[in-house]
């Protein structure tokens, strides 16, 4: 997709359709025909109201007229919802091309550059199709998709609007790339592929992404045992991928960590899923796709503040070999696990993942993980559950979501929750107690300690919908990415 300003006007521009704002009340441009339209249709100018007018009034061919809600409520939220209604009538009318003429203020009241950034991202959200493996024999038709974007602009917001369509074009990017992952077969996704997708954002990153993989030997080594133990049933041996992006200003001392859950194919184990259960387990690595597809942002935006990646890979599945509930493993922090459940796989994978991160200096942490059935009883496909150690990084990774369009419905982490991780056996057991996504999260707690500012975000039901919801399609949404660029930047002027 291309982005483009131009400084025609609106009456000059030939294009398939021009998109025009209208705020409660007020008239759009247009003259008598455009008036007299309005007055047809009932049309006031509340959010997201609209229609298209077959235009005879300048030179486009279509003149869409979209209400922007009252001038003084107009703000990012606004913008973000007509954005996304009138990026998917573009959609629905198949065109390869469409104009903005932002010329009633829009622009000047949530600034320039906000106002390209979202235009871009939402633009991207929106036009996202699957990447499908459907073919012409199958009776499969391409469909046109939208190409070229323009926005008028004046000399006075030209650079705004510029500076802010490349920003935005590279996050929508990025979420998408968090989606193609996040949708593709786990018998495509193997640890492995994941990993080569890894070394692939880091050889494009001009020198600022280092990948490094660690495998079998090397795991034992380090006593990543949780998991190798997820890891034994699989033929597909598993990979920690561990990822440094150093800003090209210079290496910072806050060093942000990004923990992503990297299951490619969940089966539950020996403790196996139903069908239904399984269905949608090749997206168990939705957290994985999102932590490595913001940082590619991360880079891309040359965000000065120095980012590590961790995604311990592997796939779940039933064995010979397979780890066995009622095993105890020795975990990479020492700490050791009673198996009571092999479907709860995530967690151990993760307590390695955040150890690992912690050694390498991530001085905070945040973990994004497709980890508990119960987190849709909380915050439902919507959102995500957020659990921390520490009000302040909780409140900032809050403000990070809120700033960035994105759902987290924080969950207080009560003491007494704790002892659901309690065994006879080990020092921690891997599942059982009640509630299933606070004791998921003080699992991990135990790992992440209390010194380290920590966030676990269970997006368990946002990271795919059945639905489509705002700008995010039916199938994976690449939640977390708007989120983690969002937190690397207020990091930053922090
Ligand atoms: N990957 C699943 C959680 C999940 C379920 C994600 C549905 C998305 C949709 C996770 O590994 C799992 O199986 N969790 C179990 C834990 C239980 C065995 C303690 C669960 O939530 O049922
Ligand atoms: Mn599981
Ligand atoms: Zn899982």
């Amino acid at each position: 997709m291309k982005f483009q300003t131009s400084k025609e006007g609106p009456l000059a521009v030939a294009s398939k359709m021009l998109v025009q704002g209208c705020f409660e009340g007020e008239i759009p441009f247009g003259g008598q025909k455009v008036n007299n339209r309005i007055k047809l249709e009932g049309f006031t100018g509340k959010l997201g109201e609209h229609f298209i007018h077959f235009n005879d009034v300048a030179k486009a061919t279509r003149l869409l007229v979209v209400g922007l809600g009252p001038r003084d409520k107009f703000d990012v939220k606004a913008l973000r919802k007509v954005l996304t209604t009138v990026l998917k009538l573009v959609k629905d009318n198949k065109l390869d091309e469409v104009t903005f003429a932002p010329k009633v203020g829009e622009v000047d009241i949530v600034g320039a550059e906000t106002f390209g950034e979202n235009l871009a991202t939402y633009a991207g959200l929106v036009d996202y199709v699957i990447n499908h493996q459907k073919t012409a024999r199958g009776k499969h038709k391409s469909e046109i998709r939208l190409q070229t974007v323009t926005v008028l602009v004046d000399d006075a917001t030209d650079a705004g609007v510029t500076a802010g369509l490349a920003k935005g074009q590279a996050i929508g990017e990025a979420v998408n790339f968090a989606r193609d992952l996040s949708n593709m077969p786990a018998g495509q996704l193997t640890p492995n592929r994941l990993a080569a997708f890894a070394q692939a954002v880091a050889r494009k990153s001009g020198g600022t992404i280092t990948c490094r993989l660690l495998r079998g030997a090397q795991l034992r080594r380090i006593g990543a045992h949780a998991l190798l133990a997820v890891a034994q049933g699989s033929t597909q041996p598993p990979v920690l991928i561990d990822l440094t992006y150093t800003p090209k200003t210079g290496a910072t001392d806050d060093v942000l960590g990004f923990v992503g859950k990297s299951i490619t194919f969940d089966s539950g184990g020996l403790d196996l899923k139903t069908a239904d259960g399984m269905r949608t387990m090749k997206r168990d690595m939705a957290g994985g796709a999102s932590v490595l597809a913001a940082l590619s942002a991360i880079a891309k935006l040359e965000l000065p503040v120095s980012v590590r990646v961790v995604m311990a890979a592997t796939e779940n599945m039933p064995d010979g070999d397979s780890y066995k509930p009622g095993d105890v493993l020795k975990t990479m922090a020492g700490l050791t696990v009673e198996v009571d459940n092999t479907d709860a796989e995530g967690r151990l994978t993760l307590a390695d993942g955040i150890e690992y991160i912690k050694r390498q200096n991530a001085s905070k942490v945040i973990d994004l993980a497709t980890l508990t059935g119960a987190q849709r009883s909380i915050s439902s496909d919507v959102g995500a559950a957020g659990f921390g150690n520490n009000d302040e990084f909780s409140g900032l990774v809050a403000a990070a979501a809120k700033s960035a369009g994105e759902r987290v419905m924080f969950v207080e982490m009560w003491e007494e929750f704790r002892d659901g991780n309690k065994t006879d056996m080990a020092d921690l057991k891997n599942s059982g107690g009640d509630p299933g996504s606070v004791t998921a999260a003080w699992f991990l707690r135990e790992f992440a300690g209390e010194k380290t500012p920590w966030v676990h975000l269970d997006i368990a039901g946002p990271s795919f919908r059945s639905r489509e919801l705002g700008p995010d399609p039916k199938g994976s949404t690449g939640f977390g990415v708007r989120l983690l660029v969002e937190l690397a930047r207020l990091s930053v002027k922090k």
